[in-house]
């Protein structure tokens, strides 16, 4: 399975496929399901210091929706264009809990030749740094951090840090680089138009790789009721987020070159879109909504498709990474073709 292996940074994956953060991640039954299905890695629930952000796992509501934003059937067998719309709290035990567990589960998936990566989304930097340290000791092997997720501005003050300012992630990182020496990902938003700067920031803080791009923030009304769906904002997300994450994956590899490595996420619904995001310039893939709305059995069938395509095509998975993005024109490089518009233009 050579073929499938890729680096990010000095850390290599037996594949591409990522298990994204998410509730599946709560209890090692779920990240024994993920690792048993073949991932090359999963990242565990994320978790902070915040009583207010584990008291919003309590709280947590999820919608899946068809095009015409109507409630899809929670039957794990969703269609390919469902989109979820849900909040999210984080990890609703202790810290020296979470810690435990997690590094329980890196172990586990070392026999596997994976890993189980620690995930901390921050409400203070203090604290951040402190976690960071101690998930180290706990022998752990990879860290990321996640400071742009999206429920930031919408949950209780204080108890998620959502950063969309570039600068502030450069110290943000150096911080957290300055306390660890392990591998360190920093996952960013989406809600911003200044994603490749924010990039540059990470790298420059000494980040090993980025994660590109937390969801959306969303508003849905019930046409039935007049009322928020769910009774509030809550992050949105389906496959029509793919080309946008590509889009920003493209241009920050245009920023930053093309040896730094990047990972994508949001969008993710199977193996061909896993190619998609490496031709877009991603080293690997982060696949979370595919796997909690229709279950384990996607991460066999995601590996098996990129296999095949792989095959079809007699290349390895690192063959794919910015192949797509390094032939990019600009609009002025396009072809010229006089009157073809008009081809176009209802009668
Ligand atoms: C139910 C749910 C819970 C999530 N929890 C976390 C989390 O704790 N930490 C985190 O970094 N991302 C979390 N995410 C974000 C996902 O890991 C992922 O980045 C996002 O959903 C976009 O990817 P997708 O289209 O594959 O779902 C969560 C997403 C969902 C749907």
């Amino acid at each position: 399975m050579k073929k499938l292996a890729v680096k990010i940074g000095k850390v290599t994956l037996k594949n591409p496929l990522i298990c994204g953060s998410g509730e599946h991640f709560i209890d090692p039954s779920g990240v024994k399901k993920a690792l048993n299905a073949g991932t090359g890695a999963v990242i565990i629930k994320s978790v902070n210091e915040s009583e207010a952000a584990k008291e919003q796992l309590a709280k947590t509501d999820y919608a899946l929706l068809d095009s015409n934003f109507n409630r899809l059937d929670w039957d794990f067998n969703p269609p390919r264009d469902a989109s979820l719309f849900n909040r999210s709290g984080l990890y609703p035990g202790s810290f020296d809990d979470w810690l435990e567990f997690a590094a329980k589960m890196d172990r586990l998936a070392a026999e596997k030749d994976a890993y189980c990566i620690a995930s901390l989304i921050p409400a203070s930097i203090e604290k951040l740094v402190e976690y960071a340290k101690k998930v180290e000791e706990a022998g752990i092997r990879i860290l990321e951090v996640n400071v742009g997720a999206p429920h930031g501005d919408e949950a209780a003050k204080g108890a998620i840090l959502l950063e969309k300012e570039a600068s502030h992630i450069k110290t943000i990182v150096s911080k957290v680089r300055g306390a660890v020496n392990i591998p360190l990902w920093i996952k960013l938003t989406g809600q911003s138009q200044n994603i490749p700067a924010m990039v540059k920031s990470a790298r420059d803080g000494g980040a090993d790789a980025v994660t590109l791009m937390g969801r959306y923030m969303a508003f849905i009304p019930d046409l039935e009721t007049g009322k928020p769906m769910l009774g509030t904002h809550a992050a949105f997300g389906g496959p029509w987020a793919l080309p946008l994450t590509c889009h920003w994956l493209v241009k920050s590899r245009e920023k930053i070159g093309t040896n730094y490595p990047m990972m994508a996420t949001n969008g993710a619904r199977d193996g061909h879109d896993i190619i998609r995001f490496m031709l877009s310039g991603a080293s690997a893939v982060q696949m979370t909504t595919a796997v909690f709305t229709a279950g384990y059995d996607v991460i066999d069938k995601s590996l098996r498709q990129l296999e095949e395509y792989l095959d079809k095509k007699n290349m390895t998975a690192t063959d794919l990474i910015g192949l797509a993005a390094d032939q990019v024109k600009t609009y002025a490089e396009q072809e010229n073709n006089e009157n073809y518009w008009r081809g176009f233009v209802p009668d």
